[in-house]
């Protein structure tokens, strides 16, 4: 196999976790997507499978649904050869009363080298690196960050237009409660992108200008000029009150549609993370059209998350019964 140069090797990868990207230099998020592209080469093959982790533990926690994320993050493990379990926190001792914290603990000890955390409480992530020695991956805590969905974004941007630097990026719809936003946000900006934020002022943070982004409140007037546009899903999910008269009212205003692709450039690229909602954030027309990236994201994130978890894997150290110390290292 052509396998990347080993992290033990690099200078610039020397992380324990991948908690966030805000934390994280352009040159480690230009290592991942680098280490990505020569994974990406991987899933070209007829037999899609290295032995990179073979021997390694990666356990899935969700505390909430995904299809794409834990899915990949399974399949990137079982095509670097690692064991992989899923936790199914419903059926799990949790209801007995055990904390999250021992939940873990437990499953440290059955030997996980890595844990892909996902949960409704921002900070969860962070929490588990206190306490457990092994690598922690966040899959998505809360509104807060969901690094992984934001570097394939990066890659499937990259590989689009050839490069960050210099772009124009709209980052359309519930900024407020978008975790993608968030990571987004620190990664293009670190990366030399103008970031754009948009949607209706009750669903845009205040004062998110100190993040270096532009705020606007007109999707028509600042579509000309966006490169890509990442159409982010209205989370109702996370919204306590009515933030928005209806959806109707919403989509009129911000929906992308195909009138509203031909007022951007003729190569405008159009990511949305998924789930999308058909009629409300874009039409079916704009989703399967040809300005469309989002199932080149999906396929992206399978190479993102095989590099992370290759990346990490050379600062797991042995497990517990053969010497682990415990201690956490960001
Ligand atoms: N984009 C994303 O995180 O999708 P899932 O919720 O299906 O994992």
């Amino acid at each position: 196999m052509t396998t990347p140069a080993h992290p033990a090797d690099s200078t610039v990868w020397t992380r324990k976790h991948l908690l966030g990207l805000e934390d994280l230099s352009a040159e480690e998020i230009i290592a991942i997507l680098d280490t990505a592209e020569s994974f990406a080469e991987v899933s070209t093959r007829s037999r899609k499978k290295v032995p990179a982790l073979q021997g390694r533990i990666v356990f899935n926690l969700f505390f909430e649904n995904s299809t794409r994320t834990r899915t990949s993050f399974s399949l990137a493990a079982k095509r670097l050869s690692a064991d992989t379990q899923d936790f199914s926190a419903s059926t799990s001792s949790l209801s007995k009363g055990e904390s999250f914290i021992d939940t873990a603990r437990n499953i440290e000890a059955m030997g996980a080298d890595v844990l892909v955390v996902r949960h409704p409480t921002p900070g969860t992530p962070h929490l588990l690196a206190q306490h457990v020695g092994c690598s922690i991956i966040n899959a998505g805590d809360g509104a807060h960050e969901h690094p992984t969905q934001a570097l394939l974004d990066l890659m499937t941007i990259r590989r689009a237009k050839g490069r960050i630097d210099g772009l124009t990026v709209g980052l359309l719809g519930d900024i407020s409660h978008s975790r993608v936003a968030r990571s987004n946000i620190h990664a293009l900006t670190k990366l030399g992108a103008q970031v754009i934020l948009c949607g209706p002022p009750t669903l845009v943070p205040r004062g998110w200008e100190r993040f270096g982004c532009e705020v606007a409140y007109q999707l028509d007037d600042v579509l000309p000029r966006c490169d890509v546009v990442n159409v982010l899903r209205i989370q109702f999910e996370r919204q306590q009150l009515g933030l928005f008269p209806s959806v109707a009212e919403y989509s009129q205003f911000y929906m992308m549609t195909q009138e509203r692709v031909r007022l951007g450039k003729s190569d405008l690229l159009l990511l949305a993370p998924g789930p999308i909602n058909r009629g409300v954030e874009l039409t079916p027309e704009v989703a399967d059209g040809v300005n469309s990236a989002i199932l080149d994201q999906v396929t992206n994130g399978l190479a993102v998350r095989m590099a992370v978890l290759y990346l990490l894997s050379g600062r797991v150290e042995p497990g517990p019964r053969d010497g682990r110390d415990g201690r956490a290292r960001q």
